[in-house]
């Protein structure tokens, strides 16, 4: 048993960031700027279009994309801002309620974002094999129960893992070499044995990011085979929605999986994917669903209108 009393308890960890070299780190500060101002543009405009607009309000599937920009702006904000002003500072410190933060917040808007995706691809499987039920399956208080599901979902997997994460004891190196406090790197520098708790956190996130991969095969395959038999004028509206959701499922689960299912082999790729589910993600949402959707860019340009109109 470790003598509790006998440490100098960690009280800030010391983030490597993305890379060293202070000329790329300048290029990285104004480009990740002008990344993370176009990933909060959209998804506000999102949201405030889907809110003002009542033909995209009620429909479920607008209902739950707008929850999923909201969402985004989370995952997009709990890191991002951060590394954006590391970038210009040579010591990049994070304190030890800090990092806690991160951890609990990337799991929890990164749980909810799993779940709600599902929602979205069970919404896009009863619309296209279930149409005529589609209205009473997929009610308004349905839609307001998949959102406060996937809320549910994700706290309860992010307070599991932030309780045991809190009472380590950190005593001894505080280097995380990422541009953020993930998980698995913090576990690894408490000074205790961890590797068991290591291995059941770890796998607390695999099964949550694998069930909701899962799911949504299964969704995705349902809504191939249905739109194969029917081969009518449906079908490439049906796939060219499908085929956006499954680029933005695809970014954002490969990574996720990489990282938490095959946590053991930690190459430096590692820092690299996590850009891909706190940035690339939330901006790839907006362009995929906003730029190639002709309803929604009819309803930007009413509420633009609207605006304009009424100054
Ligand atoms: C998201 O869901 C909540 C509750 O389910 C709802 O009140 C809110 O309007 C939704 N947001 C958007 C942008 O659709």
């Amino acid at each position: 048993m470790m003598d509790l009393q006998n440490y100098s308890k960690v009280s800030e960890f010391l983030l490597q960031g993305l890379c060293k070299s202070h000329y790329i780190q300048n290029i990285l500060f104004v480009a990740f700027s002008v990344i993370y101002t176009a990933i909060m543009v959209g998804n506000l405009l999102i949201v405030v279009t889907v809110i003002s607009d009542s033909h995209l309000y009620s429909s479920p599937m607008y209902f739950l994309l707008g929850n999923l920009s909201f969402l985004d702006m989370w995952l997009a904000s709990f890191a991002t801002p951060k590394m954006i002003i590391d970038f210009l500072s040579d010591q990049k410190l994070i304190s030890f309620g800090g990092c806690m933060v991160q951890i609990f917040l990337l799991h929890f808007t990164g749980g909810a974002e799993m779940v709600l995706l599902v929602s979205m691809a069970y919404d896009r499987y009863v619309a296209i094999c279930k149409p005529l039920h589609y209205m009473s399956m997929m009610s308004r208080w349905t839609c307001i129960k998949l959102v406060l599901v996937s809320w549910a979902i994700g706290f309860v997997h992010s307070i599991s893992q932030i309780a045991f994460t809190v009472n380590l004891p950190f005593c001894g190196p505080n280097e995380i070499d990422s541009f953020f406090c993930d998980l698995p790197l913090v576990i690894k520098l408490a000074c205790m044995d961890t590797y068991v708790l290591g291995i059941l956190m770890i796998s607390d996130s695999g099964l949550l990011s694998m069930s909701c991969f899962l799911l949504l095969l299964i969704s995705y395959a349902g809504i191939l085979l249905t739109v194969r038999q029917r081969a009518s004028g449906g079908v490439s509206k049906a796939l060219s929605t499908c085929s956006a959701h499954i680029t933005v499922v695809t970014l954002f689960f490969g990574p996720c999986i990489f990282i938490y299912v095959w946590p053991f082999s930690r190459f430096s790729v590692d820092k690299l994917l996590s850009v891909f589910y706190t940035i690339f993600t939330p901006l790839l949402n907006p362009l995929i669903y906003t730029l190639r959707n002709e309803e929604m860019k009819a309803a930007m340009k009413k509420l633009w209108k609207r605006q304009v109109a009424s100054h």
